[in-house]
């Protein structure tokens, strides 16, 4: 049975898991990455890998036996520009961000995060401040992080993040606050289903400028009881 929803602050997934580096994972290292946070069951990213040879596209995702599943697809269908890993992307990911080479990481997508309603919840919403302070500093300017989501509770937060930051704008001409459509190839499978309800997806695109990378935040979330 795969849980629906995991607690990201409980023990377990408080504790980081070093990641392979880019050449344990990819056939050709030296490609744009694109790292996509949160990504479940994979078939979005199996279907964009194979559009999209040119660049890597490495998938992360906290309940393990997604993993697994995309993992066991990827390599059936021979693909040798995708990999998907088991973590706690907020915990796991920024000595793993912090160690690519420079002008490495092309896109960071975060999309249709799990939404945490209760106020006493909003640290386990994924784009917490490290995170973002590591993806800020791995993204070379110009590059880009692209958020989606069919709840204001979570996108919302994302954004003021991103905003108050000041290491990221959004391209000339697209729509406020929402952007009116996907910048990528295909639909998530969330997506499909939110779009397939007639319901609204909210997007945003941000580039990322020149500014210097906010610090890193210094403390590290608290664990809590449940798994
Ligand atoms: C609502 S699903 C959306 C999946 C996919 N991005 C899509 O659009 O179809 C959110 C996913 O993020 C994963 N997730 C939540 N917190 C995470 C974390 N801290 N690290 C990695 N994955 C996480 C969840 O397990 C879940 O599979």
């Amino acid at each position: 049975m795969v849980r629906q929803h995991v607690n990201p602050l409980s023990r377990f997934h408080l504790v980081p898991r070093p990641l392979p580096a880019p050449p344990e994972l990819f056939a050709a290292a030296d490609l744009p990455l694109h790292l996509d946070i949160g990504c479940a069951r994979g078939r979005f990213l199996l279907a964009l890998a194979q559009q999209d040879p040119h660049r890597n596209h490495l998938g992360v995702e906290i309940r393990r036996p997604l993993v697994e599943a995309a993992e066991a697809d990827r390599q059936a269908a021979g693909l040798t520009n995708l990999r998907f890993l088991f973590c706690n992307a907020t915990i796991s990911l920024q000595d793993w961000l912090g160690a690519l080479p420079a002008g490495r990481l092309a896109l960071v997508t975060i999309q249709f995060p799990d939404p945490w309603f209760k106020t006493k919840h909003r640290k386990r919403q994924v784009l917490q401040p490290p995170l973002l302070a590591v993806i800020a500093a791995a993204l070379a300017p110009g590059r880009e992080l692209f958020l989606q989501s069919d709840v204001l509770g979570a996108i919302e937060p994302m954004v003021s993040l991103v905003e108050a930051s000041g290491c990221f704008e959004r391209p000339a001409g697209d729509a406020r606050p929402w952007r009116s459509d996907n910048p990528l190839a295909l639909p998530t499978e969330r997506e499909t289903y939110v779009l397939n309800q007639g319901l609204p997806v909210y997007r945003v695109l941000f580039r990322r400028n020149e500014a210097a990378p906010p610090p890193p935040a210094a403390s590290s979330p608290s664990p809590t009881a449940s798994p």
